[in-house]
């Protein structure tokens, strides 16, 4: 968002300002008020929530001068509040994580921190991005945690919990910020509004809510480039095509259209929308986030595929948003944006021609692949013969990344069937190392969105499938691959085609897309 002036004036300078997070204020506030002071907070939550916000007013409520001890309510008033709002004070430093990733960054930290707090009563270093630190930072900056200076306070902030070691986590403080509720981003631009004497429809200050998704930086900022741009009152008609946004209701039809197959309604869809003035990107994103609540609201409640094709499956929902994700990153790049979106829109228009993944393997089963042998075929050579599907291993002696990969097929399959949405994220994901009872899995950055979810919400899920599999408590990690250089295009297929490669040789994964007269998308 380059509009940043109104979201700086409007920066909470009092605990009670801040909006949507009493949970993180009150208890701050309470720990502030009765002396329980610790030496490292880690919050946690979306952009635009207020971490660094919270962390300042921390900083104020230690330094205000206008007690003589730490304070709830710091004044905003006096030098030193003043100081922090602007970020001029000494004595509180904002640190990057992104760009002092360097361990030299933290040690040339650690040599400052030790002087004394110049004139107020504590020094604090805010860490925002701190999960951009690298490993031998993160190792420089656990020392200094473990035997923290006094009067010194860290507040770590980051947007990705899960990447910050738990080596640090445990260290910490916790505090997790929400996203805010439309409500309550509506209310505090209304007020906002008031206060800036800016004429707006209070339709238009709900699709500015919507459309910041539980960011309030990003909801002011919208309104501060409305107001930039716009003369008179603004409307959310004016809104919508000032932003490029398209109702809600092209992208319903256009879902339609795509799965009844139809390219050429699509194209000519998009093509309105385009000619029209709809900003493409925006175009894409609208398009992304309609077919992602199609498939949340699909899991949530799985009905059988509508007789007319009219709701995609679940698998067809996750490999159009992976095309459309491919496509955001492409297109800033080309220099052809158009011709690149049409023809993602033919290839999601063609989605169901393509092969999904769980009839790959199914029909790898009856090409007679090794590792899932059935009945009527030929017996597999010996040691190479997997245990049924549905039964999981016997305790295994020394469990290792060759074993977990020969099934993972099976791991995916049997967790489809247990828990449909967990298994659909899980097949995005592959295999790739294994130590101490923590099996890595990899994903394609294409499926960032799969990979967050079995990180988190399904996490326990896939734990305990696993851990049920191989008989031994077993945890996950989740990492992202870089797609191969050059072949970026096919990324999703080439990641497909590896893990399906697995423990089998890709001639029968071709021989089974010969076999289907598919492609894999
Ligand atoms: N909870 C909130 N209540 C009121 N205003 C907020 C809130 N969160 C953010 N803002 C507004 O957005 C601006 C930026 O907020 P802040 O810098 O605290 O976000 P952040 O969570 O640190 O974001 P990032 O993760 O991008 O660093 C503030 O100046 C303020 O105007
Ligand atoms: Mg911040
Ligand atoms: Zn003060």
């Amino acid at each position: 968002m380059d509009y940043q002036v109104l979201a700086r004036k409007y920066r909470p300078q009092r605990f009670q300002e801040v909006v949507g997070q009493p949970h993180v204020t009150t208890l701050l506030q309470n720990a502030v008020r009765s002396g329980r002071i610790t030496h490292a907070y880690l919050f946690s939550g979306p952009r635009g929530t207020g971490k660094t916000t919270t962390a300042r007013l921390l900083a104020m409520a230690l330094n205000c001068e206008h007690s003589d001890k730490p304070t709830p309510d710091p004044c905003g008033k006096c030098s030193s509040c003043k100081e922090i709002a602007n970020s001029r004070s000494l004595d509180v430093q904002e640190i990057d994580g992104a760009s002092n990733s360097k361990v030299d960054d933290i040690r040339e930290l650690r040599g400052t921190i030790n002087y004394v707090a110049s004139r107020d009563r504590w020094k604090v270093y805010i860490i925002d991005e701190v999960h951009m630190l690298s490993n031998s930072a993160f190792n420089a900056l656990l020392k200094t945690l473990e035997e923290p200076p006094k009067q010194v306070v860290f507040v770590f902030a980051t947007t990705e919990l899960h990447k910050v070691p738990a080596t640090i986590l445990s260290r910490c403080q916790r505090y997790d910020f929400r996203r805010i509720a439309p409500r309550e981003t509506v209310a505090r631009l209304v007020q906002l509004a008031k206060d800036e004497r800016i004429d707006v429809d209070p339709e238009c200050l709900s699709l500015l809510a919507q459309k910041a998704d539980g960011s309030m930086r990003d909801a002011i900022g919208l309104l501060d480039q409305l107001h930039s741009a716009a003369e008179g009152t603004l409307t959310a008609a004016r809104a919508r095509e000032l932003l490029g946004m398209l109702p809600e209701e092209t992208y319903r039809t256009l879902s339609e259209h795509l799965s009844r197959h139809e390219s050429k309604e699509v194209l000519a869809l998009a093509a309105k929308a385009l000619d029209e003035g709809a900003d493409m990107e925006e175009f894409i994103a609208g398009l992304t986030e309609h077919l992602k609540s199609l498939l949340i609201a699909g899991l949530e409640k799985p009905t059988p595929k509508a007789a007319d094709g009219a709701s995609p499956s679940p698998q067809d929902l996750l490999r159009m948003i992976g095309v459309l994700l491919e496509l955001a990153r492409d297109m800033r790049r080309s220099t052809q944006p158009r011709t690149l979106l049409e023809v993602a829109l033919v290839r999601l228009a063609r989605m169901d021609d393509s092969v999904s993944l769980a009839q790959v393997l199914d029909g790898l089963r009856r090409l007679g692949s090794p590792s899932r042998p059935r009945a009527a075929e030929p017996p597999p050579k010996k040691g190479q013969e997997a245990p049924p599907i549905s039964s999981p291993s016997k305790p295994l002696g020394s469990l290792d990344l060759a074993a977990i990969e020969t099934r993972w097929g099976q791991v995916v399959d049997s967790l489809q069937k247990e828990a449909m949405a967990a298994g659909s994220f899980l097949a995005s994901g592959r295999p790739v190392g294994y130590r101490d009872g923590v099996l890595q899995i990899a994903f394609p950055q294409t499926n960032a969105f799969s990979k967050e979810q079995v990180e988190s919400k399904h996490r326990a899920a896939v734990e305990k499938t696993l851990s049920h599999f191989f008989n031994t408590t077993l945890r996950i990690g989740c990492t992202l691959t870089p797609n191969p250089p050059g072949k970026e295009k096919e990324d999703p297929a080439g990641d497909r085609k590896a893990a399906l490669a697995t423990g089998e040789d890709s001639g029968g994964v071709r021989r089974v897309l010969d076999a289907f007269g598919g492609e894999i998308v």
